[in-house]
């Protein structure tokens, strides 16, 4: 018999916390609403205690998608745990997910606890969770590194007060596949009353072994994986959603699980997540870079034209990736413009799609074909709500090769224009420091990039820029054909995104 392997996704949450990620309310939505239709079992929709957005997003998320479990992050004790529940409010089928380290290690350095301490704080926070719902999921952070017998008499607490699920994190990613799994069987047989709740499992992927040991726990017994959509996570991040489902369908035959993931859905909620986080793949990640599918060399290529399973273990149209893409341009219509953007994985109302559909049209009657690059970028600029404290008015550039770049920049601030010159390096850095200038915000640019997002002359340019203000990372996207342009626009971006972190 096949034996299900709940997916518990936690890409609104541990993926959040990747370095330079960070997602409003309206683009953890979107992602959330690509999960419902990837059909993964919960949506891990954020950590309420951290800020006023989180809340809100699982706030949000829980009032609208009905059809899978929303959990939410907190640490073992009340505070978090009222404000998980809170949250939750709403969810059809809300999960508390609480968590305290079982290393010595942490014991000692981050919470200066003994262990019959933390083993107290652990039943008193399961305990708690109760008041809000049923669902409770314990981790036990740090179990790869923790005492085993401690381990076990942790996860007994726990169960004793009320888990349903227990957590063991290889929070440092420090694990080997078969230590990993030799884990999960000795709790399997050391902890009383574990057969009535399901063992999950959390591996981070800094030794490159997420995946591979997730994988050989289910084999020893563990029956939920947490992953996230291409694998973001905190550091080196966590098992890849796409890389467990497509390793579980692919191997079914030899192995004894199944998930209920929609693979179809994967190229789709893989790309959604890469633009809204910025998080770009590489090209040579397993199931969805670039060149997952690509064959380059000859005695390769001639293998794929006799027959395709000489060199294809994956089709492309599996994960939902079809090979002939319909070309969009002037001539196309609205009903062809959306069909693809539901294919790109957006999920648009009528309002969106309508700016949309007019900053389309008037790319397409200058550029003449428009490619699924360009309607991402035009997608991401005219939807994502970002409320414009800061709104470019005008800017104008002096620079070459033997005078000091200059920039003006005028600026809206609730209707009213503002205006800055500044002499820089180059004419970004010049329009970077005018609009510090005028914003009076002091961010620091931790990383800058541009993309052509089509190929020719004319292809837009996309900055992507990541900025830190008081210990927070923002990322700031702009498009234009003109580079100068997209620098300032993402900038402006990034700033109207502190001010929105500051007011959430
Ligand atoms: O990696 C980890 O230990 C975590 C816990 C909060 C489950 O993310
Ligand atoms: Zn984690």
């Amino acid at each position: 018999m096949s034996h299900k392997i709940f997916i518990f996704d936690t890409t609104l949450r541990d993926g959040e916390q990747a370095p330079g990620m960070h997602l409003n309310v309206k683009e953890k939505l979107e992602i959330a609403y690509q999960l419902q239709k990837l059909n993964v079992d919960v949506i891990e929709a954020g950590f309420p205690i951290s800020s006023k957005s989180d809340f809100n997003a699982v706030k949000e998320i829980s009032g609208i998608i009905k059809d899978k479990s929303i959990a939410a992050l907190a640490r073992a004790n009340f505070k978090d745990i009222d404000a998980a529940g809170e949250a939750l409010k709403n969810a059809a089928n809300p999960v508390i997910h609480t968590f305290i380290s079982s290393s010595d290690i942490h014991l000692k350095y981050q919470l200066n606890k003994t262990r019959e301490q933390v083993l107290e704080i652990a039943a008193e926070s399961v305990k708690r969770c109760k008041k809000y719902t049923d669902n409770i999921e314990f981790s036990a952070m740090d179990a790869t590194r923790s005492d085993r017998e401690y381990l076990a008499r942790m996860f007994e607490v726990a169960i004793k007060n009320g888990a349903k699920v227990l957590n063991v994190p290889d929070t440092v990613g420090y694990a080997l596949p078969l230590e990993y799994s030799a884990l999960i069987e000795y709790l399997m047989n050391n902890v009383r009353g574990i057969e009535n709740t399901i063992i999950s499992v959390h591996c981070h992927n800094d030794l490159g072994l997420a995946v591979a040991n997730s994988i050989l726990a289910i084999n020893a017994g563990a029956r939920q994986i947490e992953c996230s959509v291409n694998g973001v996570g905190e550091r080196a991040g966590n098992a890849a959603i796409e890389e467990i489902a497509l390793i579980l369908d692919t191997r079914k035959k030899d192995m004894d699980f199944h998930t209920d993931i929609n693979i179809k859905e994967i190229a789709k909620t893989s790309n959604l997540v890469s633009s809204l986080t910025g998080y770009l793949i590489a090209p040579n990640k397993a199931i969805v870079g670039k060149n997952a599918f690509s064959h380059e060399a000859g005695i390769h290529q001639d293998g794929m034209l006799k027959d395709r399973s000489t060199y294809e273990i994956l089709k492309p149209e599996d994960i939902g990736l079809s090979a002939s893409k319909l070309i969009l341009g002037k001539h196309s219509g609205r009903h062809a413009f959306v069909k693809r953007i539901e294919d790109l994985g957006f999920n648009l109302n009528e309002a969106e799609i309508e700016k949309s559909f007019e900053k389309f049209k008037s790319l397409a009657e200058r550029k003449g074909t428009i490619n699924d690059n360009d309607l991402k970028a035009i997608v991401q600029n005219e939807t994502i709500e970002i409320k414009e404290y800061f709104k470019l008015n005008y800017y104008h550039i002096l620079s070459g090769t033997n005078v000091k770049s200059t920039s003006t920049v005028g600026i809206e601030i609730n209707g009213k224009l503002f205006e800055a010159v500044h002499f820089g390096d180059g004419p970004i850095d010049a329009s970077f420091k005018a609009i510090d200038q005028i914003t009076k915000l002091s961010a620091k640019l931790i990383d800058y990039s541009i993309e052509a997002v089509s190929e020719g002359k004319d292809a837009i340019g996309a900055v992507k820029i990541v900025v830190s203000n008081n210990g927070i990372q923002v990322l700031g996207r702009g498009i234009s054909t003109d580079v100068i342009e997209a620098s300032i626009k993402a900038y402006i971006n990034a700033m109207n995104r502190i001010v929105e972190s500051q007011e959430t």
